[in-house]
């Protein structure tokens, strides 16, 4: 780990399983708590740079621009790149759509995957943690992400597609510990979890029976709000702090032994997400 630093990058090949809205909440709840807290986009499609009202379209300075710097052999210049967001503490190193040209552009050059890992370092007296979002595919921005965490948090989709998707993306990791020669300390998270559903359940059960050691305990449950605070550009903690998505994630972060470490009783907490869930209006709707 880099000193005075924790990088957590949140990646999954397969799409739409959580990893934009995993970032927000993670990085959210650790601002709150008091980190200054950095969230890096990787993603082209800069879904977490729109999220927080910056358009990945036309934005002048981006990662992009690391990876200018690094062909061009000049210094990585980190902190221009920087945004504040209208939140405490929580800022946002952006994307912008050109991201997308970078594969075919540097795909094969040697010594680009450690670029965000140099750039990163610059930063350990700034921030305490870094949330980095990944794309859904493998190359070389993953491979950036993951040359430079601490920790990867791996969302999944509780549904079977999803189990799939998560094989392949430890295939990978699998390939770049080797490539790294060393081993990237990894948790599943269960997402998108709808206790209603017989595929949510048995899928949940597959997954803590196949990744017993890697698996999270705590499930993120579907939690409409979620939509409702990437419509207002907020991260979920700060609108509805008590939702059971926010516990959720509340949880897991303690669970990984990141941010407040409150040594909480796990199953008093995991019944109050539960009994949550009983009673969300979601699975009302649902019935
Ligand atoms: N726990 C949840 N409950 C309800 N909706 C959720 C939850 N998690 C994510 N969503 C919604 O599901 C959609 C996909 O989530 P998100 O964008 O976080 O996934 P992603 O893995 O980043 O997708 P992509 O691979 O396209 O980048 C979004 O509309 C998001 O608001
Ligand atoms: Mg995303």
């Amino acid at each position: 780990m880099t000193a005075g630093i924790n990088i957590i990058a949140v990646a999954n090949q397969k799409g739409g399983v959580g990893k934009t809205t995993t970032t927000v909440t993670l990085a959210g709840l650790l601002a709150q708590q008091g980190y200054h807290t950095l969230m890096v986009d990787l993603d082209p499609h800069g879904s977490l740079t729109s999220y927080f009202n910056f358009d990945p379209e036309t934005i002048k300075d981006s990662v992009y621009n690391l990876y200018q710097q690094a062909v061009n052999k000049t210094p990585l210049v980190v902190d221009k790149i920087i945004q504040a967001t209208r939140f405490e503490r929580l800022s946002l190193f952006p994307a912008s759509t050109a991201l997308a040209t970078l594969e075919k552009q540097l795909g094969g050059r040697s010594g680009m995957g450690l670029v965000l890992a140099q750039a990163l370092k610059q930063l350990d007296k700034t921030y305490q943690y870094v949330l980095i979002d990944c794309p859904p595919m493998l190359g070389m921005l993953m491979i950036n992400a993951l040359a430079a965490c601490d920790q990867l948090v791996i969302p999944v989709q509780t549904e079977f597609l999803a189990i799939k998707g998560l094989q392949r993306m430890l295939r990978t990791l699998k390939m770049i510990e080797h490539s790294l020669h060393t081993p990237v300390s990894y948790h599943v998270l269960p997402t998108l979890y709808d206790q209603r559903t017989r595929a949510s359940k048995e899928c949940l059960q597959t997954l803590r029976e196949d990744y017993k050691t890697h698996i999270s305990s705590v499930v993120i449950p579907v939690d409409t709000k979620f939509r409702d605070a990437s419509y207002a550009g907020k991260p979920l903690s700060m609108m509805a702090a008590n939702t059971h998505g926010v516990l959720a994630y509340s949880q897991f972060l303690e669970e990984i032994g990141t941010g407040d470490i409150k040594h909480s009783d796990n199953a008093t907490v995991q019944q109050q997400v539960n009994k949550q869930i009983n009673n969300s209006a979601d699975y009302q709707q649902a019935m």
